[in-house]
């Protein structure tokens, strides 16, 4: 069974003293326990180097939340693979919906940014999800498959094994977001599974850990992690706060134990 995954992008929240005082008490947890959950955290750029640091020998990994596909040159204001690497950072997430709206991102650049973070050995998090209105003309699945095939797009199957998909429908994330329904992200994560089976046959494909994001909280986890080819959960303002990422972490392990003993 694949291991269950959670994690949580702070988008632009912590300032470094306040991220550090949240990787403290976050790192001070985990010590203490045997856990089972792959965990991690993306803080801002400027406080990665300070939790990598105190999250440092345990099991959290560290990283950050978007990266240039180029290593080096003229991108002012921009943050290389190799510069995340330097700070301790072990994965990234490419494409969110919210840099794609703003930034300008596409499926072209997040399959740049893909083979720029593999080259650098961190582990791209790859984020994919539909627009509502796509939802609406009942072509979510041909969008999704779309995105996935374009940012996997010349990887080859034996880097493919360090890539983790999170499926974040654009309706169900933030303040306004509507979560999926379990079903609904079932049926996504299926057609997510299917396509990297297309791709890469059915063992490289059951590799890959399929997140689910897009206003989880306490209590709609435990219905989202039950459900066939959902790997673990990418968590926004529910995680924010240290306290709550600890119950969420304590919720998760809660339902692996169930869904082990099964
Ligand atoms: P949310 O954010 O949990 O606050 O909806 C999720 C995300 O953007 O990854």
């Amino acid at each position: 069974m694949q291991q269950v995954w959670l994690g949580t992008g702070w988008k632009m929240n912590h300032t470094s003293r306040e991220a550090e005082d949240y990787a403290t008490a976050l790192a001070m947890f985990v010590r203490g326990q045997s856990l089972v959950t792959r965990l991690f955290i993306l803080p801002p750029f400027t406080a990665l180097a300070v939790v990598a640091e105190i999250l440092r020998d345990t099991q959290v990994m560290v990283g950050a939340q978007n990266m240039h596909w180029q290593s080096r040159g003229p991108f002012t204001g921009e943050i290389s693979a190799s510069m995340l690497a330097g700070c301790g950072a072990q994965l990234v997430e490419l494409g969110h919906s919210e840099r794609r709206e703003h930034f300008g991102e596409t499926d072209y650049s997040v399959n740049a940014k893909v083979h720029a973070a593999l080259d650098a050995n961190l582990v791209p998090l790859a984020c994919v999800g539909e627009p509502g209105i796509e939802r609406e003309f009942g072509v979510a699945d041909e969008w999704v498959r779309r995105q996935v095939k374009i940012a996997l797009h010349n990887v080859p199957s034996a880097r493919l094994t360090r890539t983790i998909f999170a499926y974040e429908p654009v309706w169900a994330i933030g303040e306004r977001g509507i979560p999926a329904t379990p079903e609904q992200a079932a049926e996504m994560h299926r057609v997510i599974r299917n396509t990297l089976t297309e791709l890469y046959g059915t063992g490289a494909a059951r590799e890959i850990p399929i997140l689910y994001g897009g206003s989880v909280n306490r209590d709609n986890a435990a219905g989202l992690l039950k459900q066939p080819n959902i790997d673990g959960l990418f968590v926004g303002r529910a995680a924010w706060q240290v306290d709550d990422f600890i119950q969420m972490i304590q919720l998760v392990e809660n339902v692996t134990a169930r869904r082990a003993y099964a």
